[in-house]
């Protein structure tokens, strides 16, 4: 293993160690919904989104950790409800994620779609629970703009808008625009919040907020078509989801109508301009792990 797959390594565990304090317990009456949502939220995924929104609250110079490891768990929580469903007979119907079987193939399809909407809800009262408890007016407002950038990029014209089409345009032949749109709500959305939210809570500038979102999109893009290939390159092993599930449920996607390699060139495009972004801002902290992250998101082998 490389050094930077070991250090991404690491610091998943530690994002793992910090999320996993925000799930509740359970009671006697709702234990079944707790474990469904903790079977997904605490197993395994590369969380790469709380990682990217720690990271980059940590190149400013006051940052608000406190704040970042809240809204860091926030956007875990609605990720991770969006593969929930995402998985569900009625949209993918994958029966693997994260290495193990997929929410409802453990808890059934009901269980499933209420583990979700926990966890989607948890991750706003744990955003709001850090609003009401922050220190000093600043520190309140920052948190309220990083929860608000999150639930726009969540919602209806961000990842659930993504997954909308998706959903409507299975099966049919899209245009560019329908598929640009899919990516960049379905995928970009949320990872635009990462960067943005982390950026917020560093007490960036709107310049920098805006210079971050523009990264999100393309990693986001990046990000997705490399999901993309590895559909059809990769084993289930690796990716801990099946493989060839965009085939199987006759999805357009970059792969399809440019063909991998092409795919592969738009991926090269999107990550260099990327880093040429990230390259260009001047923040007080150490960029190199960001930068190594940024490079490693679109080669990544799952
Ligand atoms: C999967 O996201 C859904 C896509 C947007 C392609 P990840 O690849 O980040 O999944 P986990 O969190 O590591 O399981
Ligand atoms: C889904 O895209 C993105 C989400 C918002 C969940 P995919 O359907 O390609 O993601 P995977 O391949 O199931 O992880
Ligand atoms: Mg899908
Ligand atoms: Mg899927
Ligand atoms: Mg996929």
């Amino acid at each position: 293993m490389s050094d930077l797959l070991r250090d991404i390594d690491e610091e998943a565990l530690k994002i793992n160690g910090i999320i996993e304090t925000y799930l509740p317990k359970g009671t006697e009456l709702n234990n079944t919904l707790v474990s469904a949502m903790g079977y997904s939220f605490l197993s395994g995924g590369k969380r790469i989104r709380p990682l990217i929104l720690l990271k980059v609250c940590q190149l400013f110079e006051k940052p608000d950790i406190r704040g970042a490891r809240a809204m860091a768990a926030a956007l875990e929580m609605i990720h991770t409800y969006s593969l929930i469903h995402d998985d569900l007979p009625a949209m993918d119907d994958d029966d693997m994620r994260r290495g193990k079987p997929s929410n409802h193939k453990v808890y059934g399809e009901g269980m499933a779609i209420l583990a979700g909407d926990g966890l989607l809800n948890l991750a706003y009262e744990t955003g709001l629970s850090a609003c009401e408890e922050a220190e000093d007016p600043s520190e309140r407002e920052r948190r309220v703009k990083a929860l608000s950038i999150i639930s726009q990029r969540a919602g209806y014209n961000g990842m659930v808008g993504g997954q909308s089409l998706d959903v409507e345009m299975t099966g049919k032949e899209i245009s560019r625009e329908m598929l640009d749109y899919i990516y960049k709500n379905k995928t970009s959305a949320l990872l635009e919040g990462a960067f943005m939210a982390g950026a917020v809570l560093g007490g960036a500038s709107e310049e920098e907020v805006d210079t971050f979102m523009r990264i999100g999109t393309k990693i986001g893009l990046a990000f997705q078509i490399r999901d993309d290939i590895l559909d059809v390159t990769s084993t289930s092993e690796e990716l801990g989801k099946p493989i060839n599930s965009d085939k199987d449920n006759d999805k357009y996607t970059y792969v399809r109508l440019y063909g991998s390699e092409r795919a592969a060139e738009q991926v090269e495009r999107l990550s260099e301009e990327a880093e040429k972004l990230f390259d260009s801002m001047e923040l007080h902290g150490d960029k190199s792990f960001l930068k190594d992250l940024i490079s490693y998101l679109t080669k990544r082998k799952k």
